[in-house]
Protein backbone atom coordinates (compact mmCIF):
# COMPACT_ATOMS: atom_id res chain seq x y z
CA UNK A 1 0.00 0.00 0.00
CA UNK A 2 1.02 3.47 -0.89
CA UNK A 3 -0.38 7.00 0.51
CA UNK A 4 -1.09 8.25 -3.20
CA UNK A 5 -3.03 5.29 -3.82
CA UNK A 6 -5.08 5.52 -1.35
CA UNK A 7 -9.01 6.10 -1.85
CA UNK A 8 -10.48 10.00 -1.74
CA UNK A 9 -11.56 9.74 1.77
CA UNK A 10 -9.24 8.12 3.46
CA UNK A 11 -6.61 11.03 1.59
CA UNK A 12 -9.58 13.28 3.68
CA UNK A 13 -8.79 12.09 6.85
CA UNK A 14 -5.30 11.74 6.35
CA UNK A 15 -4.99 14.87 5.99
CA UNK A 16 -6.94 16.32 8.46
CA UNK A 17 -5.14 14.60 10.93
CA UNK A 18 -1.80 15.74 10.01
CA UNK A 19 -2.82 19.08 9.71
CA UNK A 20 -4.02 19.21 13.06
CA UNK A 21 -0.28 17.71 13.67
CA UNK A 22 1.31 20.52 12.37
CA UNK A 23 -1.26 22.92 14.50
CA UNK A 24 -0.52 21.40 17.20
CA UNK A 25 2.98 21.27 17.01
CA UNK A 26 3.56 25.07 16.32
CA UNK A 27 0.76 25.51 19.49
CA UNK A 28 3.60 23.86 21.64
CA UNK A 29 6.56 25.87 20.00
CA UNK A 30 4.44 28.99 21.18
CA UNK A 31 3.86 27.80 24.34
CA UNK A 32 6.99 26.93 25.05
CA UNK A 33 8.43 30.33 23.92
CA UNK A 34 5.65 32.03 26.29
CA UNK A 35 6.61 29.40 29.39
CA UNK A 36 10.49 30.24 29.30
CA UNK A 37 10.55 34.11 28.12
CA UNK A 38 9.67 37.04 29.94
CA UNK A 39 6.62 37.94 27.12
CA UNK A 40 3.13 36.82 27.33
CA UNK A 41 2.04 36.83 23.89
CA UNK A 42 3.67 35.92 20.47
CA UNK A 43 6.66 33.45 19.17
CA UNK A 44 9.39 33.52 21.68
CA UNK A 45 12.42 32.15 21.81
CA UNK A 46 12.90 30.27 24.81
CA UNK A 47 15.65 32.10 27.16
CA UNK A 48 18.12 29.26 28.44
CA UNK A 49 18.30 31.10 31.89
CA UNK A 50 14.42 30.01 32.01
CA UNK A 51 14.79 26.65 30.86
CA UNK A 52 17.72 26.31 33.50
CA UNK A 53 15.62 27.40 36.28
CA UNK A 54 12.63 25.02 35.58
CA UNK A 55 14.53 22.22 35.28
CA UNK A 56 17.76 22.58 37.49
CA UNK A 57 16.25 24.57 40.49
CA UNK A 58 13.79 24.61 43.04
CA UNK A 59 10.41 24.86 41.89
CA UNK A 60 9.89 27.65 44.08
CA UNK A 61 12.54 29.70 42.21
CA UNK A 62 11.89 28.29 38.84
CA UNK A 63 7.91 29.07 38.76
CA UNK A 64 9.34 32.69 40.02
CA UNK A 65 11.41 33.13 36.95
CA UNK A 66 8.98 31.55 34.61
CA UNK A 67 5.29 30.76 35.06
CA UNK A 68 4.87 33.23 38.09
CA UNK A 69 7.07 35.96 37.26
CA UNK A 70 4.44 38.02 36.15
CA UNK A 71 3.72 38.32 40.22
CA UNK A 72 7.14 38.65 41.25
CA UNK A 73 7.21 42.77 42.17
CA UNK A 74 10.68 42.94 41.98
CA UNK A 75 13.68 40.53 40.52
CA UNK A 76 15.52 40.69 43.63
CA UNK A 77 12.79 39.04 45.61
CA UNK A 78 14.11 35.70 43.62
CA UNK A 79 17.41 35.94 44.95
CA UNK A 80 16.26 35.98 48.31
CA UNK A 81 14.66 33.24 47.44
CA UNK A 82 17.83 31.18 45.62
CA UNK A 83 19.66 32.47 48.98
CA UNK A 84 17.25 30.66 51.32
CA UNK A 85 17.44 27.58 49.25
CA UNK A 86 20.89 27.06 48.94
CA UNK A 87 21.45 28.02 52.67
CA UNK A 88 19.38 24.43 53.32
CA UNK A 89 15.60 26.03 53.32
CA UNK A 90 15.78 26.19 57.35
CA UNK A 91 12.45 27.70 59.31
CA UNK A 92 14.93 30.50 60.74
CA UNK A 93 14.42 34.41 61.13
CA UNK A 94 15.38 34.68 57.36
CA UNK A 95 12.30 32.71 56.19
CA UNK A 96 10.29 34.42 58.81
CA UNK A 97 11.15 38.55 58.05
CA UNK A 98 12.48 37.92 54.55
CA UNK A 99 10.67 34.70 52.59
CA UNK A 100 7.64 34.39 54.30
CA UNK A 101 7.34 38.62 53.53
CA UNK A 102 7.32 38.03 50.22
CA UNK A 103 5.19 35.23 49.95
CA UNK A 104 2.45 37.53 51.82
CA UNK A 105 2.62 40.45 49.51
CA UNK A 106 2.93 38.49 45.88
CA UNK A 107 1.87 34.84 46.33
CA UNK A 108 -0.67 34.34 49.24
CA UNK A 109 -3.58 36.30 46.94
CA UNK A 110 -3.43 32.74 45.39
CA UNK A 111 -1.81 30.44 46.99
CA UNK A 112 -3.93 30.53 50.01
CA UNK A 113 -6.48 27.67 51.41
CA UNK A 114 -8.55 30.54 52.44
CA UNK A 115 -8.18 32.37 48.62
CA UNK A 116 -11.32 32.69 46.58
CA UNK A 117 -9.55 35.24 44.03
CA UNK A 118 -10.28 34.02 40.68
CA UNK A 119 -7.30 32.48 39.13
CA UNK A 120 -6.43 31.17 42.83
CA UNK A 121 -4.72 27.93 43.62
CA UNK A 122 -6.09 26.80 47.27
CA UNK A 123 -4.53 23.34 46.39
CA UNK A 124 -1.17 24.90 46.58
CA UNK A 125 -0.85 27.07 49.75
CA UNK A 126 1.66 28.56 51.28
CA UNK A 127 0.87 29.56 54.26
CA UNK A 128 3.39 27.79 56.31
CA UNK A 129 6.58 26.63 56.42
CA UNK A 130 5.60 22.92 55.63
CA UNK A 131 3.25 24.24 52.49
CA UNK A 132 6.48 25.96 50.73
CA UNK A 133 9.41 23.62 51.99
CA UNK A 134 7.94 20.93 49.31
CA UNK A 135 8.81 23.07 46.53
CA UNK A 136 12.41 24.00 47.20
CA UNK A 137 14.29 20.19 46.09
CA UNK A 138 16.28 21.23 42.93
CA UNK A 139 14.68 19.92 39.74
CA UNK A 140 12.04 17.39 39.05
CA UNK A 141 11.07 15.56 42.20
CA UNK A 142 10.16 11.50 41.93
CA UNK A 143 6.43 12.67 42.30
CA UNK A 144 6.87 15.40 39.60
CA UNK A 145 9.05 13.73 37.38
CA UNK A 146 6.87 9.99 37.18
CA UNK A 147 4.08 12.13 37.07
CA UNK A 148 5.03 14.61 33.87
CA UNK A 149 6.61 11.51 31.88
CA UNK A 150 4.57 8.76 32.20
CA UNK A 151 1.85 11.23 30.46
CA UNK A 152 4.67 12.92 28.35
CA UNK A 153 5.95 9.43 26.84
CA UNK A 154 2.48 7.98 26.66
CA UNK A 155 0.83 10.44 24.91
CA UNK A 156 3.66 11.78 22.73
CA UNK A 157 4.69 8.03 21.68
CA UNK A 158 0.95 7.69 20.24
CA UNK A 159 1.41 10.84 18.31
CA UNK A 160 5.16 9.09 17.36
CA UNK A 161 4.02 6.20 16.24
CA UNK A 162 0.73 7.22 13.99
CA UNK A 163 3.18 9.71 12.17
CA UNK A 164 6.15 7.70 11.67
CA UNK A 165 3.41 4.68 10.57
CA UNK A 166 2.01 7.03 7.91
CA UNK A 167 5.61 8.16 6.88
CA UNK A 168 6.40 4.58 6.05
CA UNK A 169 3.89 3.95 3.32
CA UNK A 170 5.08 7.00 1.70
CA UNK A 171 7.19 7.39 -1.64
CA UNK A 172 10.26 8.73 0.10
CA UNK A 173 13.97 6.54 -0.02
CA UNK A 174 14.15 4.17 2.69
CA UNK A 175 17.21 5.80 4.30
CA UNK A 176 15.33 9.41 4.98
CA UNK A 177 12.62 7.15 6.33
CA UNK A 178 14.85 5.46 8.48
CA UNK A 179 16.60 8.67 9.92
CA UNK A 180 13.48 10.55 10.37
CA UNK A 181 11.64 7.83 12.50
CA UNK A 182 14.69 7.24 14.85
CA UNK A 183 14.84 10.72 15.19
CA UNK A 184 11.83 11.03 16.16
CA UNK A 185 11.99 8.44 18.71
CA UNK A 186 16.00 9.38 19.97
CA UNK A 187 15.42 12.46 20.48
CA UNK A 188 12.23 12.12 22.42
CA UNK A 189 14.06 9.62 24.97
CA UNK A 190 17.03 11.99 24.90
CA UNK A 191 14.55 15.15 25.95
CA UNK A 192 12.85 13.57 28.42
CA UNK A 193 16.03 11.99 30.16
CA UNK A 194 17.60 15.45 30.03
CA UNK A 195 14.53 16.39 31.80
CA UNK A 196 15.59 14.58 34.93
CA UNK A 197 19.54 14.43 34.67
CA UNK A 198 19.12 18.39 34.42
CA UNK A 199 18.74 18.03 38.30
CA UNK A 200 22.21 17.20 38.58
CA UNK A 201 23.83 18.94 35.95
CA UNK A 202 22.40 22.72 34.01
CA UNK A 203 24.51 21.47 30.87
CA UNK A 204 21.16 19.04 30.50
CA UNK A 205 19.69 22.26 30.11
CA UNK A 206 21.00 22.55 26.85
CA UNK A 207 20.01 19.27 25.69
CA UNK A 208 16.31 19.61 26.45
CA UNK A 209 16.37 22.91 24.94
CA UNK A 210 18.49 21.12 21.45
CA UNK A 211 16.76 17.81 21.02
CA UNK A 212 13.19 19.43 22.39
CA UNK A 213 13.69 21.04 19.17
CA UNK A 214 14.60 18.43 17.06
CA UNK A 215 11.49 16.57 18.35
CA UNK A 216 9.38 19.30 17.10
CA UNK A 217 10.55 20.03 13.85
CA UNK A 218 11.02 16.64 13.23
CA UNK A 219 7.77 15.82 13.66
CA UNK A 220 6.74 18.81 11.25
CA UNK A 221 8.65 17.51 8.55
CA UNK A 222 7.31 13.56 8.79
CA UNK A 223 3.65 15.19 8.87
CA UNK A 224 4.58 17.73 5.77
CA UNK A 225 6.12 15.38 3.71
CA UNK A 226 3.09 12.57 4.37
CA UNK A 227 1.15 15.69 3.15
CA UNK A 228 2.81 16.63 0.32
CA UNK A 229 2.89 12.47 -0.92
CA UNK A 230 -0.81 12.27 -0.03
CA UNK A 231 -2.26 14.84 -2.75
CA UNK A 232 0.98 15.82 -5.06
CA UNK A 233 3.37 13.49 -7.25
CA UNK A 234 7.00 13.80 -5.44
CA UNK A 235 9.44 13.92 -8.16
CA UNK A 236 11.30 11.33 -9.04
CA UNK A 237 14.76 12.46 -7.59
CA UNK A 238 13.00 12.29 -4.18
CA UNK A 239 10.97 8.99 -4.53
CA UNK A 240 12.54 5.52 -3.12
CA UNK A 241 14.79 4.36 -6.50
CA UNK A 242 12.54 0.45 -6.07
CA UNK A 243 9.28 1.61 -6.37
C1 LIG B 1 -2.98 35.15 40.29
C2 LIG B 1 -2.77 33.96 41.06
C3 LIG B 1 -1.35 33.52 41.39
C4 LIG B 1 -0.36 34.26 41.99
C5 LIG B 1 -0.39 35.72 42.44
C6 LIG B 1 0.77 33.36 42.15
N1 LIG B 1 0.44 32.12 41.66
FE1 LIG B 1 1.67 30.47 41.66
N2 LIG B 1 0.21 29.39 40.76
C7 LIG B 1 -1.03 29.85 40.39
C8 LIG B 1 -1.75 28.80 39.71
C9 LIG B 1 -3.16 28.91 39.14
C10 LIG B 1 -0.89 27.68 39.68
C11 LIG B 1 -1.14 26.30 39.07
C12 LIG B 1 -1.07 26.30 37.58
C13 LIG B 1 0.28 26.68 37.04
O1 LIG B 1 1.29 26.02 37.35
O2 LIG B 1 0.33 27.65 36.26
C14 LIG B 1 0.33 28.08 40.36
C15 LIG B 1 1.42 27.25 40.53
C16 LIG B 1 2.54 27.57 41.27
C17 LIG B 1 3.62 26.67 41.58
C18 LIG B 1 3.66 25.21 41.22
C19 LIG B 1 4.24 25.07 39.84
C20 LIG B 1 5.14 23.90 39.74
O3 LIG B 1 6.09 24.02 38.93
O4 LIG B 1 4.91 22.89 40.43
C21 LIG B 1 4.55 27.36 42.29
C22 LIG B 1 5.86 26.83 42.86
C23 LIG B 1 4.08 28.72 42.39
N3 LIG B 1 2.86 28.82 41.74
C24 LIG B 1 4.75 29.73 43.01
C25 LIG B 1 4.28 31.03 43.12
C26 LIG B 1 5.03 32.09 43.74
C27 LIG B 1 6.41 31.92 44.40
C28 LIG B 1 4.25 33.20 43.67
C29 LIG B 1 4.58 34.58 44.17
C30 LIG B 1 5.74 35.21 43.63
C31 LIG B 1 3.03 32.85 42.96
N4 LIG B 1 3.09 31.52 42.64
C32 LIG B 1 1.98 33.73 42.69
C33 LIG B 1 -1.54 31.11 40.64
C34 LIG B 1 -0.84 32.17 41.20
Amino acid sequence: MRLNTLNFHSKLGLSGFLISIILGLFSAATLIGLLYSSSDRGFNIPEMDKVKAKYSESALVGAMKTTMYQYVTVDDDIKVMEKWIQAGALENDYFKDEVMYIIEADCQKCHSRSSTMTGAIPSIPFNSYADISVFTEKGYSWTAMAKTAHIHLFGIALLVVSLTFILSFSCYPGGIKSLLISTAWLSLWIDMSSWWLAKFSTYFAYFIAIFGTIEIITLGIIAFLCLIDLWFKVPDKLRDKKE
